[in-house]
């Protein structure tokens, strides 16, 4: 299956375990980039703000065409229990071009299973598969587990 990994990291926990994805299983990899960095409190502030309306904003050209793929796996990390804006804002761009789904979100500890539905309800396809790690299960290396389980779903 010819599989696309996108994803959007603010403070690199997503970069890593979609590096680590990226270990596992052949895809190409693409970070969402926005001009906008959402740097410190006030970039705190307004991401969760956004987030929780469910706005999206802009973010640069994608590298890759995913209508050339036939699976994109999407990471995001939790924000205010949805998927981040750069994410939706991809979602949005793509809306009618998603292939099968596959995604995945980190958070410090709540969100998981709400981020995940955000997700799969909003490009309205049910994922094929689907992970979420906590802060904790990336400082105790359980993260790789769940990255194991979860390359054997989408192979
Ligand atoms: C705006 C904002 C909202 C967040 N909301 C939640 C939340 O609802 N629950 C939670 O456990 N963590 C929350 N977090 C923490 C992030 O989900 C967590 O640190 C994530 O792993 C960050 O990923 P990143 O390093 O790839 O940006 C939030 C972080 C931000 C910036």
């Amino acid at each position: 299956m010819k599989t696309l990994l996108v994803y959007y990291s603010r403070t690199g926990n997503t970069r890593k375990i979609a590096n680590t994805i990226s270990e596992s299983i052949e895809c190409d990899i693409e970070e969402i980039v926005e001009k906008d960095k959402r740097k410190g409190i006030i970039g705190y502030l307004k991401s969760g703000y956004q987030a929780s309306r469910g706005k999206a904003e802009h973010i640069e050209d994608s590298k890759y065409k995913i209508s050339n793929y036939d699976l994109l796996i999407i990471g995001t990390p939790v924000w205010a229990g949805k998927m981040s804006v750069p994410v939706r804002t991809y979602l949005k761009k793509n809306m009618n071009k998603i292939p099968l789904l596959a995604c995945f979100c980190t958070t410090n500890r709540s969100g998981i299973e709400n981020t995940i539905e955000d997700m799969g309800n909003y490009v309205n396809t049910t994922p094929l598969a689907s992970f979420g790690v906590k802060s904790s299960d990336i400082k105790n290396g359980t993260y790789k587990n769940i990255i194991e389980k979860f390359a054997l779903e989408v192979i």
